[in-house]
């Protein structure tokens, strides 16, 4: 059988297409782009679907590979996903054959990570590999590991895979995390669903998209609530039923096209836009003397006076929701790179996160990486175009802003990881007036 897919130990990771973004920047960026649905929400809820065995639909999902490989892990677990029209998807988990999430899959995405509590929870077992680091640093799961243990399962480790058991049901607890983590949380609440009793979840993680996790699961049928800003409750119910939802709009793609208006000196009007999920970011502009308006869902940037000098060095930290999103950090470090003064960056969520800034002074900025968390810029730099290499989706999208913004011709390799996050992202940014195509690497005069 030719086609038969591997075993993990036979697993090599698929080659991928090389692609590039060819960029000829230097143009001030006009006109609305709308906002897609937020992954890091979608993911989880199509996680949460196999709580049921009941049909559930997705509306407003973006169109991204990390949610195509989500739908191909559940796909070979023996769930029914269906893909509609564009934007929506229908997940019915009635018969889930396989109880195993395979290496592949956790190469692909760490993301798969969120099918532990889940499954655990509604079948009692599930075999399911670490999914290790990746680009941003060491990434463990720990937490997640140690919250399904407290809720009454069996994990043991071995080759690369947590084998998690628990007989009869999971049951309801104190789940206390020594900080907060985003999937750790979710996790946790995912899992506690279907637990026999009541879970309290603290330090919860606050990030809207967890919120948005919550009203899904309401709306299953689930006992959950936020009853403190850092404490979710959950009292198990035996069964939950199907439902359907909107994805909300995705902050993160929101605040890349904001940056991108105000860093290439333009004028960008977001529409579908999270404005209530974005004041830190909006904060961050305004200490920089960037004008930014949000009415309802549509937020306007003009970055007009950025020529003249016109923003000011600011100094950012990331943290957990309410506050900077690391996420964000990439971005953000681009605009900085456009304000006067010294800028300082303290990266506090992952290690590793500050790395792609050396790809960032191949275009004439002038940052200096302290530490793996401590980053200090120099600006304002004109940038010029360069050759890049994409080491990961955020620093991706990064790299594609400072093309934008820059003098000249740009190559950008490594197209395929910002493929992972961001719908449709060279034809968002073609139609606010960029000129970007995606290649394949070596045509077109390209170099690898
Ligand atoms: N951590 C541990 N042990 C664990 C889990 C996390 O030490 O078991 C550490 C991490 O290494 C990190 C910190 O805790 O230093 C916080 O990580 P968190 O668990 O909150 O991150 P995550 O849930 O794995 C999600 C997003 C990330 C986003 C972070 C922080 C998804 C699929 N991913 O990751 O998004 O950066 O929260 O907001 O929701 C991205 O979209 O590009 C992305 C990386």
């Amino acid at each position: 059988m030719a086609d038969a897919k591997p075993f993990h130990w036979e697993f090599t990771p698929e080659a991928v297409t090389r692609e590039v973004f060819r960029i000829e920047g230097g143009v001030p960026l006009r006109g609305e782009v709308p906002i897609s649905g937020s992954k890091n929400a979608a993911l989880k809820m199509f996680a949460a679907a196999t709580l049921t065995g009941e049909r559930c639909r997705f509306s407003n999902v973006p169109e991204i590979e990390d949610v195509r490989v989500m739908a191909e892990t559940l796909r070979d677990l023996g769930v029914v996903v269906d893909h509609p029209e564009p934007n929506v998807y229908e997940i019915a988990s009635g018969d889930v054959e396989w109880l195993f999430v395979p290496l592949e899959a956790a190469a692909k995405m760490r993301a798969s990570f969120i099918l532990l509590g889940p499954l655990l929870t509604r079948f009692g077992r599930v075999i399911i590999s670490n999914p290790g680091g990746d680009r941003i640093g060491r990434r463990p799961v720990d937490l997640h590991v140690e919250a399904m243990r407290t809720l009454g399962a069996t994990i043991e480790y071995r080759n690369g895979y947590y084998f998690a058991t628990a007989p009869g049901r999971l049951r309801g607890t104190e789940v206390r995390f020594p900080f907060v983590s985003v999937m750790g949380t979710e996790n946790a609440m995912l899992a506690a669903t279907l637990a026999d009793g009541h879970t309290v979840i603290r330090p919860a993680a606050q990030e809207p998209e967890v919120d948005d996790l919550i009203a899904f699961l309401q709306k299953m049928g689930a006992d959950v609530a936020r009853t403190f800003p850092d404490t979710i409750e959950v009292r198990g119910k035996r069964r939950l039923r199907g439902a359907d939802h909107d994805v909300l709009p995705d902050r993160i793609e929101a605040g890349t096209f904001a940056i991108a208006g105000a860093v290439t000196g333009g004028q960008v009007t977001l529409t579908g836009a999270p404005c209530d999920h974005m004041t830190a970011l909006l904060e961050v502009f305004a200490r920089a003397g960037i004008e930014a308006e949000c009415e309802a869902d549509r937020i306007m940037i003009d970055g007009r006076h950025v020529a003249d000098g016109g923003f000011r060095a600011v100094d950012i930290q990331t943290s957990p929701y309410p506050g900077l999103a690391t996420d964000l950090q990439p971005p953000t470090c681009v605009l900085l790179t456009q304000a006067k003064g010294v800028s300082t960056v303290n990266e506090a969520i992952f290690e590793d996160r500050l790395e792609w800034l050396t790809e960032l002074n191949r275009m004439g900025a002038r940052v200096d990486i302290n530490d793996n968390h401590h980053a200090t810029i120099h600006g304002r730099t004109p940038l010029h175009g360069a050759d890049a290499e994409i080491g990961d989706l955020r620093a991706g999208a990064s790299l594609i802003l400072a093309a934008l913004a820059a003098d000249g011709e740009s190559t950008i390799h490594g197209a395929h990881h910002v493929q992972r996050g961001y719908e449709n992202i060279e034809r968002k940014f073609a139609d606010l007036g960029a000129r970007i195509a995606r290649l394949e690497e070596g045509t077109d005069s390209t170099s690898s």
